[in-house]
C-alpha cells in the first residue's frame, strides 16, 4: 500500500495503476472505516479497476460549523495507515489543506441538492456543514476521479445528499451505501466515540435501543415517542428522534408507511454528539 500526500503523486499512482473505488474519510479510522475499506477492495477487485480502493485522508475545515471541534478532531495518520492497509486499501492519499484548496484558485459550493437543506436535521443543527462536505466531496471526485465512492450509512443525511448531488451534477460516479459497524451495546462506532467519559460511554447504547423500540412501533408518532423516551430517560439531550422517508428525508406522506422510512437521532451527551439512523 502507498501514500501519497501530493495531487502530483496522486496521478502518477493512478496514471499507472488505472481506476479506482474511493473511500473518503477524516482518518481516526476505526472498525467501521475498515468495513467500508473493505467494501471498497472488493468493488474495485469486481470491476478490475488496477487502482485498487483509494482512502483519502482529510479533516476538511470547511465543513465544521464548531471551531473547537475542529480543533480537536483527532490526527492519527501512522494508525490510519495500519488499518487501511490491514482492510485492503491500495493507497492512503493523505493532503495538506492547500492541496485541496489551493490559494489562489476557486474551489466552489456546488448547488446544494433538497436533502442538504430542507429535512429540518443535521442541516438544521449544524448550519454550513453540507456545503462544506458537497464541496469537498465534489473537489475529492474531481481529483481522484473514482469509479465509485463508499459512504457509510451512520452518516444517514451525508450519504443522501451526496447520492443526490453526484445525481444532480452527472459526476458518473456510483455512491455506494457501507453498512454501520456497532460496538457490543448497539452503539455506532465512530471518530467521536473516545471522548465519551466511562459513565457517559455506559448510557451511549440508549441511541440503538432507541431504534430497536422504533421498528417495534406501528405507526410513526409511536416510533418517535419510544425513541426520545429512551434516549431522554438514558439522560441524553435529544436534538431529533424521528422518523422521516428514507429516500428524501422529509415527513412521510401519501400513504407511505413502514418499509419506506428511516428513523433518525441526534442527541447530546455530555460534550460529544451522537447520531444514528435504522430503517423503519
Ligand atoms: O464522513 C466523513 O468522514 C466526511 O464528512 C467526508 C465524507 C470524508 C467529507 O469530509
Amino acid at each position: 500500500m502507498e501514500t501519497l500526500t501530493d495531487r502530483a503523486g496522486l496521478a502518477g499512482y493512478l496514471g499507472v495503476r488505472g481506476g479506482c473505488v474511493l473511500v473518503p474519510t477524516m482518518g481516526a479510522l476505526h472498525a467501521g472505516h475498515g468495513s467500508l475499506i473493505r467494501r471498497g477492495a472488493e468493488e474495485a477487485s469486481r470491476r478490475g479497476l488496477g487502482g485498487g480502493c483509494v482512502v483519502s485522508v482529510f479533516v476538511n475545515p470547511t465543513q465544521f460549523d464548531d471551531p473547537s471541534d475542529y480543533a480537536r478532531y483527532p490526527k492519527t495518520l501512522g494508525a490510519d495507515e495500519a488499518l487501511a492497509r490491514e482492510a485492503g486499501a491500495s493507497a492512503v492519499w493523505a493532503p495538506g489543506v492547500e492541496e485541496v484548496y489551493p490559494p489562489g484558485e476557486e474551489v466552489g459550493v456546488p448547488e446544494l441538492p433538497a436533502e442538504a437543506t430542507g429535512p429540518g436535521l443535521e442541516d438544521a443543527r449544524r448550519p454550513g456543514h453540507f456545503a462544506g462536505v458537497c464541496r469537498v466531496v465534489k473537489r475529492l471526485f474531481e481529483v481522484v476521479g473514482p469509479a465509485a465512492a463508499v459512504f457509510g450509512e451512520k452518516d444517514y443525511q451525508q450519504l443522501r445528499v451526496v447520492a443526490s448531488m453526484v445525481r444532480g451534477l452527472g459526476m458518473g460516479v456510483e455512491v455506494i451505501a457501507g453498512a454501520t459497524v456497532r460496538e457490543a451495546d448497539g452503539l455506532a462506532m465512530s471518530s467521536r466515540n473516545r471522548f465519551l467519559k466511562a459513565e457517559e460511554r455506559g448510557r451511549a447504547g440508549a441511541l440503538w435501543r432507541a431504534l430497536v423500540r422504533a421498528r417495534g412501533e406501528g405507526t410513526v408518532s409511536g416510533a418517535e415517542r419510544v425513541m426520545r423516551e429512551e434516549v431522554e430517560g438514558a439522560g441524553l439531550l435529544v436534538e431529533y428522534a424521528v422518523v422521516r422517508d428514507a429516500a428524501g428525508l422529509m415527513p412521510m406522506s401519501g400513504g407511505r408507511g413502514r418499509g419506506f422510512g428511516r428513523a433518525l437521532i441526534a442527541a447530546r451527551l455530555g460534550s460529544v454528539r451522537l447520531i444514528d439512523n435504522a430503517a423503519w
